[in-house]
């Protein structure tokens, strides 16, 4: 796989204060990352406008976990659907009513993809703990009719291995050399995701507090090449 379809499978969590930073960041990357994710801090900080303007330039990953109700998660997934982005995600946790009930909402929205999360990567559970809620999440997820989870790189291919190589594995927990894990426990490189079968990887304080994003964004890429040349 060459360089330009690595960098479609690179999100970059946009966990900053307000527009100006976040269209700072993006207009550093320019088009070294396929997709930028927007996440509580900065959509509770500036709303749906800001989706708007950066689905101009990138894919969009609406990253807001819904976790309530059936009914009031389905009308969050159809306001999601609405501002035109191509990612939104559900916590697993919210059982399989929830599920199916966001599953039927994104129906009206072919082009998004639906995801849940399995269990955060910064959950201090032991792995193997983890693998094992995570499995049972994925497989729920599955059944409710959901295009993929959100899981650590450690659970990404055996989720493959159960769900189907075309169920989509999203692995946040990402960091190389000798970067700090910070409150992420669960982690592991670019190239180690791309052999795990991760589809996207969430990087977030390894690009945004790097001396150059862009130059942190083509390192990742150039990992994951590296996954795919041996
Ligand atoms: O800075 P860092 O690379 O740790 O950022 C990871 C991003 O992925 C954050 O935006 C976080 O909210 C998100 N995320 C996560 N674990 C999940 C789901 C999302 O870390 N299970």
């Amino acid at each position: 796989m060459r360089y330009d379809s690595m960098k479609d499978k690179v999100m970059v969590a946009l966990d900053v204060n307000n527009q100006t930073e976040a269209f700072a960041i993006r207009d550093t990357l320019g088009d070294s990352v396929g997709w930028l994710k927007v996440g509580l801090r900065l959509f509770v900080a500036e709303g749906p406008s800001l989706i708007s303007s950066l689905t101009q330039t990138h894919k969009v990953f609406l990253d807001l976990k819904f976790h309530d109700i059936p009914n009031t998660v389905a009308q969050a997934i159809e306001s999601a659907g609405a501002l035109g982005v191509q990612m939104v995600n559900v916590h697993a946790g919210g059982g399989k009513p929830m599920l199916e009930a966001a599953s039927q909402a994104a129906k009206a929205f072919p082009d998004m993809l639906l995801i849940a999360v399995t269990v955060l990567t910064s959950d201090t559970m032991p792995k193997e703990q983890a693998l094992k809620v995570a499995l049972e999440r994925a497989k729920l997820a599955k059944d409710a009719g959901l295009d993929g989870v959100v899981c650590s790189v450690f659970e990404a291919a055996q989720i493959k291995e159960t769900c189907g190589a075309d169920f989509i594995t999203v692995t946040p927990g990402i960091r190389w050399g000798n970067q700090d894990a910070q409150d992420q426990q669960r982690v592991a490189d670019p190239k180690m995701a791309i052999e795990q079968g991760s589809d996207y990887l969430v990087i977030g304080r390894p690009i945004l507090q790097a001396d150059s994003p862009k130059a942190a964004a083509e390192e990742a890429t150039k990992m994951m090449e590296v996954a795919t040349s041996v």
